[in-house]
């Protein structure tokens, strides 16, 4: 009677566990896109005072005050719902897109402590939600925002033109994301804040990013036919993609989130890495730090372990059961817990690396990645093993089993409502930090689909090949070189319709030696006055022009060129009126 019982109750309890994650899921994906949705201006329900198209990262106003709009999380958002449009999973949301796109456009050229469009002003990590500029102390610049947001855009313009829109793709977001791409190319070997806005040094993601962006703006430009950015594009990608090797640590199999900070270096960082740039046309490739190559894999192994004795909520678990994790393990922000899109990303990744195995019919294990399938098969030889051997199967549905645990531990910590914080206890697992985080609804929506077997866009990592040796890219475009060279600030009086811009080009490399398609933009901050502040080369004579764009069209200043004849050090002030 007894011993029935006790296997009843087991049979229901094995019931329950095999059906848990499609459960949840099919109850947690609508609650997680309602919730999302509800964060976006200017209708959302929890987003009162969002201008159209900007993204509040949560409704929390205090302890934490998230109520601001972030580059990084809005871009991340926004990939999301592109991605669900242009695939048609949801056709409902072509007209929040086009409101995104309307915002980014306007918050590009919004003056902030990190500069104006031309100084380095698209670094700033976040603004007010009235697209006004948040001037106080912040960790800025943080360079990844610039390469998300054209990653997000290149994924609608490459759709539009492949249904027939070129010309919005090519008058209103080209536009968008050249200038944020200008900005990736001139200043991605400058230092930058990490995505976790702790530490200045230079960030795996922050590179692996801006690398991705721009290969696939340089094919984007090259489909438009806007030739002149590809080189540039294409040669600080290549020394973007060698200066992400370095941040593999062999010793420890693992890689390096930041070349600063103090710490482990082990950080949810490279996970997020790896499903941000995941392109399953490069297979499980390496230099690319795809989900399945085996750097991704020993990764992934070292970053969940460093969380097993960390977390009280872990404890007792099997070492190849899945745990809750968080961004780091010396993290002590908000008391240090774990967060939901972190444990969502280690999922996500395994869900992402069984896509390419069973596309290509086979898995490999290497030295590097041996630990990681020693958890499912315990002293499992190095090799390539076929789908039809059943080292394969068990080792993927192993794996499969594992991500899942992933999404469990999710579930188990989320509240019957469905809502997800940005944080749950490391003791008890309830929710703590920001309620109702939108990246945390965007990670639950993304983890869910790679889950189904969705696969985002290629950006081009296929076929790359590493360069023999890294190039720094001292020249920087905004700002920062050396040498003698002096701050010259241009401003010009021009009246301009909505959505006309005034640029400036010259005679000299610093002013883009008269191309129109590569001149500097100005910021309207103090319109009718429009400015620069651009380094050009010390005691010279440069001549240049003012032009103005509007949908695609230019207008030069009439001739004759303008002349300075630059000082020999300091600063120097143009004052000009448009001809
Ligand atoms: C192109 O896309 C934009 C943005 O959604 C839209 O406003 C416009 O009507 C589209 N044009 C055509 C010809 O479909
Ligand atoms: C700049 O690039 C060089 C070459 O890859 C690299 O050694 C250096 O650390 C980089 N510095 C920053 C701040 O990105
Ligand atoms: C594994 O699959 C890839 C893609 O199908 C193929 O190119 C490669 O030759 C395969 N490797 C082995 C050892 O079967």
């Amino acid at each position: 009677m007894r011993l029935l019982a006790v296997s009843v109750f087991l049979a229901t309890l094995l019931a329950s566990a095999l059906g848990t994650v499609d459960t949840f899921i099919v109850s947690e994906a609508p609650i997680a896109k309602a919730n999302l949705l509800a964060n976006i201006g200017p209708s959302g329900s929890k987003s009162q005072g969002a201008k159209a198209g900007v993204v509040i990262a949560s409704p929390s106003t205090t302890n934490p005050n998230y109520l601001y709009t972030w580059t990084r999380d809005s871009s991340l958002v926004f990939k999301l719902l592109i991605d669900q449009y242009t695939n048609g999973v949801d056709t409902s949301l072509r007209g929040q897109i086009d409101n995104f796109v309307a915002a980014e456009a306007v918050l590009q050229q919004v003056s902030n402590p990190s500069g104006s469009v031309s100084s380095g002003g698209l670094g700033e990590p976040k603004f007010n939600i009235d697209e006004t500029a948040f001037t106080g102390a912040w960790g800025r610049p943080q360079r990844d925002g610039p390469a998300l947001r054209s990653t997000a855009l290149i994924t609608y313009a490459n759709w539009l033109i492949k249904n027939g829109n070129t010309s919005y793709a090519q008058n209103t977001i080209w536009p968008i994301i050249k200038l944020d791409l200008d900005y990736v190319a001139g200043n991605w070997n400058q230092s930058t804040f990490d995505l976790w806005e702790e530490v200045s040094s230079s960030s795996f993601f922050t590179t692996a990013v801006q690398h991705a962006s721009l290969r696939a703006g340089s094919a984007l430009a090259t489909t438009l036919g806007q030739t002149s950015v590809v080189s540039n594009y294409n040669t600080q990608a290549a020394n973007l993609l060698c200066f992400l090797q370095s941040y593999w640590n062999p010793g420890g199999g693992y890689i390096t989130a930041n070349t600063g900070g103090g710490r482990s270096g082990k950080d949810a960082n490279t996970v997020l890495t790896s499903i941000h740039t995941f392109d399953a046309s490069a297979g499980c490739d390496v230099t690319t730090f795809q989900p399945c190559s085996d750097k991704a894999l020993a990764n992934l192994l070292v970053y969940v372990n460093s969380f097993r004795s960390v977390y009280s909520i872990n404890s007792g678990l099997g070492t190849n059961v899945a745990a809750a994790t968080g961004r780091y393990p010396e993290d002590s922000y908000q008391g240090g817990n774990p967060w939901y899109l972190t444990t969502l990303a280690v999922a996500e990744q395994l869900y992402d690396a069984l896509i390419v195995w069973n596309k290509q019919g086979n898995l490999t294990v290497t030295a590097t990645s041996q630990p990681f399938f020693s958890l499912f098969q315990s002293g499992i030889a190095t090799g390539t093993f076929t789908s039809t051997s059943t080292t394969f199967t068990s080792l993927t549905s192993a794996i499969k089993t594992y991500a899942d645990g992933f999404v469990n531990v999710v579930a188990q910590y989320t509240p019957s409502n469905g809502g997800l914080a940005e944080q749950y206890s490391r003791s008890t697992g309830a929710p703590l930090s920001a309620v109702d985080l939108t990246w945390s609804y965007a990670s639950a929506l993304s983890a869910f689909a790679a889950r189904d077997g969705f696969v985002p866009a290629s950006w081009g990592a296929a076929g790359l090949t590493l360069p023999s040796s890294c190039q720094s890219n001292s020249g920087g475009g905004g700002g920062g070189s050396s040498g003698a060279t002096v701050a010259v600030t241009f401003n010009v009086q021009a009246t301009t319709v909505f959505g006309e811009n005034i640029y400036i080009t010259g005679s000299v490399s610093a002013l883009q030696n008269w191309s129109p398609d590569n001149s500097i933009i100005l910021s309207a901050a103090n319109y009718p006055t429009w400015s620069a502040t651009i380094n050009l080369p010390a005691s010279t004579t440069i001549q240049y022009k003012y032009i103005r764009k509007f949908n695609g069209a230019v207008t030069w200043e009439s001739d004759p060129n303008m002349q300075i004849t630059t000082p020999a050090s300091g600063t120097f002030t143009e004052s000009d009126t448009w001809r």
